[in-house]
């Protein structure tokens, strides 16, 4: 089949494994959530503080067939209602990425499918247009759109003239969101991962309890955090001292919202600067419950509507990636066997 044959209600089976969760998901036609299977590894890595390459591609290994399988029979289709299958092919970790690829190469085969590779990044973005069965469509032709991709591994503003059209326009100079979140938690003792613990401790805390720095790159849209989280530091080693416990609630909720005021300030900055008619939000920080209302706060103010993808393919998941491998293949065609994949793949030039 050709990738112009692809039609709206083309089903495309997605597969994910960049980092610690392996997913599998059917979406039809770009759009529609048809199943999704997430099978998480914080169990395994909790205990560790961060993820572990090759404990996360072992269990990849492991796991992966029966997640596909599940995805499938989720979704009610067989191999043959299947149009293609899209696979992340970067940027992650190598060994991650090397699984994913690899099942997808042999279901390929097998089954007799196209294949395309997905930047894991534009995944996230896509995200923004998949909705969950039932549910209207969000709107996808309103472009130029600032999009704040923000995870664990990344913080970027991208400028999307259209899909498939993006400049860099904004990158955090050190820690990304995500990371400088995980880290505050492992200092708070909230465990991991840490960014639902933090916006889950900072709804019970204050967010003006402590003054900490939101952190500009002067003349650009730029992000940096590490000088937030050595504010962090320095103030919880100061309260140690003092006999009362730590107030992890206040001290979350005051973190919480100079991490969000700092990715609301430059994002809305790129969004006025280059006459954005949409805002995208995408990764697993924008699962943040505080940055969505302040976002949606902004939207009121300025008119300008900001887009969430639904919460759970905001995290890592696979349907993000059969969207974007739909719409990569109408765009750019199928991809061949030899797909390799790439630990650094940046989804737009900068500029
Ligand atoms: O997109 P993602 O699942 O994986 C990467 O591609 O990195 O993002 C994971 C990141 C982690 O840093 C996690 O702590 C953060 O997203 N995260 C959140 C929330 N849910 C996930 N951060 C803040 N608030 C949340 N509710
Ligand atoms: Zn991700």
């Amino acid at each position: 089949m050709a990738a112009s044959d692809l039609t709206s209600d083309a089903l495309v089976l997605g597969i994910e494994t960049s980092c610690d969760e392996t997913a599998a998901a059917v979406v039809r036609g770009g759009r529609e959530l048809v199943s999704s299977v997430v099978a998480s590894q914080d169990d395994l890595h909790g205990r560790f503080g961060g993820v572990v390459p090759e404990i996360a591609s072992r269990r990849h290994s492991e796991v992966i067939t029966l997640v596909v399988r599940e995805a499938l029979e989720e979704a009610r289709v067989g191999w043959s209602d299947l149009a293609a299958i899209a696979v992340t092919h970067g940027p992650g970790l190598v060994g991650s990425l090397l699984v994913g690829v690899a099942a997808a190469k042999g279901y390929a085969i097998a089954a007799g499918l196209p294949l395309v590779g997905v930047n894991h990044l534009e995944a996230h973005l896509v995200a923004n247009f998949v909705h969950e069965p039932g549910q209207q469509a969000p709107a996808q032709e309103l472009f130029p759109a600032v999009c704040l991709i923000v995870s664990g591994g990344h913080t970027d503003l991208i400028l999307v003239e259209d899909l498939g059209q993006y400049r860099l326009i904004g990158w955090t100079r050190d820690d990304a969101a995500g990371e400088a979140l995980d880290k505050a938690a492992r200092v708070l003792g909230l465990g991991y991962p840490g960014g639902p613990a933090v916006d889950r401790a900072a709804q019970q805390g204050r967010a003006d309890a402590f003054a900490f720095p939101r952190p500009v790159v002067p003349d650009s849209f730029d992000f940096s955090f590490s000088g937030l989280k050595t504010a962090l530091l320095r103030t919880v080693e100061g309260l140690r001292t003092s006999r009362d416990g730590l107030p992890v609630a206040d001290l979350a909720a005051s973190f919480q919202e100079a991490v969000v005021d700092t990715l609301v300030r430059n994002t809305t900055a790129a969004a006025t600067a280059y006459g954005a008619r949409r805002v995208l939000l995408a990764g697993g920080v924008a699962a943040n419950s505080r940055l969505r209302r302040k976002m949606s706060e902004w939207q009121r103010q300025t008119h300008i509507p900001v887009a969430f993808p639904p919460l759970r393919l905001c995290t890592d998941n696979a349907a993000m990636v059969a969207a974007a491998g739909f719409f990569k293949a109408l765009r750019h065609g199928f991809d061949p066997l030899e797909l390799d994949v790439f630990s650094s793949m940046p989804m737009a030039q900068k500029g």
